[in-house]
């Protein structure tokens, strides 16, 4: 099988229709979200889930977010206590995931998205995915779209190099803007828990509802969600965080332009936002990873990146990048 790679910008109505279609048929489509590509399948469907495990070699006792069209559709399947109700309100559609009380009549999910669990992990996304979601009429369970430990792939292309012989489609939305996962969090007695660092930053949350976000103890701790492994997000080649120069053999991602010693001895120089953005250099991230990877250097160095805004989710993902492989 090789996935045929249908424009959702150009030809969305056929594309809405052609995913739907194999959607219905209980087999997994890649689409694009404002995050990462996602590998989605019926959320009601046990068989259509088996395949989405099978696809990304995952885990079984790793769940999957489950998107929907909007609140009303969380409301279904979901028990919304008043915080995270605001948070949705707020920050949906958006890069925000909110694990929830699965309600009792809302077993529609199939236990195998959930991995079983009594909770459920929802998104509601932008764009084209939502109106995916709402010509179905039903949730897509949907984790992103590579094999399990590799790097998310933030365009189509990434899509089709890691799993387009085991899908049947792909959906092109171009770029993803946003280029790292959801926020993952998870409100309880009244604290809102962040279990995953993302695209919506933790300074926004804060503003948004005036309340101070729990974080675990150290950015690489973030091991909450059942089967985040540590070694994740990991390029072919080795990962060094807080480089100050470059060793021979290295390629060099950066920031800002920040100088670097023995940079003229680097395979390959990237920047993630040369004017230090830290959204534009979350939108570059795995592409860059993947592109580093590409010019096979042994070992990619990537320069210090700041803590706060959604440089908390880079280095999350940087800090699993570089952790040791099994
Ligand atoms: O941006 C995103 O979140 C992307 C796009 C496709 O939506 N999806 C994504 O899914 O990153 P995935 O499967 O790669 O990551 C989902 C994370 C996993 O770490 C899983 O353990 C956690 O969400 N999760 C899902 N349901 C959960 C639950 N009920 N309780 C705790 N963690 C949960
Ligand atoms: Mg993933």
């Amino acid at each position: 099988m090789t996935a045929e790679i249908i424009d959702g910008i150009g030809q969305k109505q056929a594309a809405i229709d052609a995913a739907v279609a194999i959607l219905k048929d209980g087999q997994p489509v890649a689409i694009p979200t404002e995050t990462v590509y996602g590998l989605a399948a019926d959320a009601t469907n046990p068989a259509a889930i088996t395949r989405i495990y099978e696809t990304k070699g995952r885990p079984r006792f790793n769940p999957l977010i489950c998107h929907m069209s909007d609140l009303a559709m969380a409301e279904r399947h979901a028990k919304f206590d008043p915080i995270s109700r605001k948070l949705a309100e707020k920050f949906w559609p958006g890069p925000l995931t909110l694990i929830l009380p699965l309600k009792e009549d809302g077993r529609s999910i199939h236990p195998l998205a959930t991995a079983g669990l009594d909770s459920v992990g929802i998104r509601v996304p932008k764009g084209f995915t939502a109106d995916l979601i709402a010509a179905l009429d039903r949730p897509l369970a949907a984790p992103s779209a590579n094999t399990s430990g590799k790097i998310s792939p933030t365009s189509a292309r990434h899509v089709a190099d890691d799993l387009g012989e085991k899908l049947p489609l792909i959906i092109d939305g171009g770029s993803a803007p946003v280029g790292v996962e959801s926020t993952i969090l998870r409100v309880e007695d009244g604290t809102i828990r962040l279990l995953r660092p993302g695209g919506l930053s933790v300074e926004d949350i804060e503003a948004a509802t005036g309340l101070t976000v729990e974080r675990r103890e150290g950015p690489a701790a973030i091991i909450e969600a059942p089967g985040m492994l540590a070694s994740h997000y990991a390029p072919g080649a080795a990962v060094r965080l807080d480089a100050i120069h470059v060793e021979p053999g290295e390629a060099l991602i950066r920031l800002g332009g920040v100088a670097v010693e023995g940079i003229d001895k680097a395979k390959a120089v990237f920047d993630l936002s040369p004017s230090g953005d830290l959204a534009e250099a979350a939108a570059n991230l795995f592409d860059y990873l993947k592109r580093a990877d590409a010019t096979g250097a042994d070992r990619i160095a990537v320069t210090a990146i700041p803590q706060h805004g959604l440089g908390e989710a880079i280095n999350d993902r940087l800090v699993r990048a570089a952790a040791p492989r099994e």
